[in-house]
């Protein structure tokens, strides 16, 4: 009875000993990618945050930043922030919480390095261009709602910028830099990040005009999601904004049985070239308060392709500048 006794016993301990062997075993198994217990999710505070949702944070063009980006102050960068702490960057590296991201610039999204992406990445298509990554890294859950990516994003655009250019730097063979246009250089972001959305200063509207393309302006309008408020036939309904037909040279924000915002009311005159260049540049800026929620165009010449073709609705469009 006794030796029965005991043999139970130690039997008892050995199959706990065994299970919390295997417990632990598995467990490590669970969690063995994932060292960095105490990721910090909330890493980088938002200097400013813009509003909440929109995903739409290129103010500067990804070339004109990628212009004077330096990619050592990006490898500081993806230490700060904390990049670090889900990727590995070497060739050959692990993955980690995240993918290994050696030669990522120009690679398939979401794709491949026998990692298991989130179906929000994978299912994006097309490849990282610097474009797709600014935005990516501005607010991932905004570029790929539902993405494994739990990180707030980098909101500062020349920071952004950098940890790009040392991304594409970790490559035996650097995809090209994009070459700013002229229009996108034309707005010295000279004041900080933000100033480069108000480019109103650049070369004057009328210069522009001289060489814009109703056509493309029209093809814009229906790019930037104009048609999602406005119509533009004559005769065409009120949306959530104005019909715009016959805009050019009419009294800003009056009649059409359209009701707006006393900001934009408070604007005397008429819809000039420039008027309506300014508006379109930076709406909010342009009347502080006005209903017309939209971030603005903030390069020129499409600007100004945009304001050829208000200009071509008409029976009777205006004389342009000069002529
Ligand atoms: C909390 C962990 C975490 C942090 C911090 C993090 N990432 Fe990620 N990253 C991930 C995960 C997880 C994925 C896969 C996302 C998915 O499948 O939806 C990912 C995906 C990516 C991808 C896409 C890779 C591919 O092959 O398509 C890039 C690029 C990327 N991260 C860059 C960065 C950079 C740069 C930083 C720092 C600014 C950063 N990540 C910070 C976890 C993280
Ligand atoms: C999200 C909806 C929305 C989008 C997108 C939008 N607008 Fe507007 N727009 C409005 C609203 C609302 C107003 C009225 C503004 C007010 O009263 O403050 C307005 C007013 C205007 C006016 C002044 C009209 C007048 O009679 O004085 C012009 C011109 C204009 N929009 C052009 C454009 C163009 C061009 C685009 C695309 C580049 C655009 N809008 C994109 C909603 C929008």
């Amino acid at each position: 009875m006794d030796s029965m006794e005991v043999n139970k016993t130690i039997a008892a301990v050995l199959v706990a000993g065994i299970v919390f062997f295997l417990s632990g075993f598995i467990g490590d198994l669970l969690v063995s990618n994932s060292r960095p217990h105490q990721v910090a999710f909330k890493i980088e505070t938002p200097a400013e945050g813009p509003k909440g949702g929109a995903p739409a944070p290129a103010a500067t063009p990804i070339a004109v930043l990628l212009a004077k980006a330096d990619a050592g102050r990006g490898e500081d960068a993806a230490k700060k922030v904390g990049c670090v702490a889900c990727h590995t960057f070497t060739e050959g590296g692990n993955n980690g919480v995240g993918p290994n991201l050696y030669n990522i610039v120009g690679e398939p999204i979401g794709k491949g390095k026998g990692f298991s992406f989130s179906s929000a990445l994978s299912g994006k298509g097309g490849n990282w261009s610097f474009d797709a990554l600014n935005e990516w890294l501005a607010s991932p859950a905004g570029f790929a709602k539902g993405t494994k990516m739990t990180f707030l994003g980098v909101k500062d655009e020349q920071q952004r910028a950098d940890i790009i250019a040392y991304l594409r730097s970790l490559s035996k063979s650097p995809v090209p830099l994009p070459t700013p246009t002229a229009a996108e250089l034309n707005p010295p972001p000279a004041g900080g990040k933000e100033a480069a959305a108000a480019p109103a200063a650049d070369q004057s509207i009328n210069a522009l005009l001289a060489s814009a393309d109703a056509a493309a302006g029209e093809a814009e309008s229906k790019k930037l999601g104009c048609v999602a408020c406005h119509t533009f036939n004559d005769g065409g309904k009120n949306g959530i904004g104005p019909n715009l037909y016959n805009i050019v040279g009419e009294p800003i924000a009056q009649g059409k049985g359209y009701s707006f915002s006393s900001a934009l009311q408070a604007h005397k005159g008429n819809w000039t070239y420039d008027e309506l260049n300014k508006w379109l540049a930076k709406p909010m800026d342009y009347a502080k308060g006005t209903k017309m929620t939209f971030m603005g165009v903030p390069d020129s010449k499409a600007r100004a392709n945009i304001i050829a073709y208000l200009r071509s609705l008409s029976p009777n469009p205006q004389p342009l500048p000069g002529k």
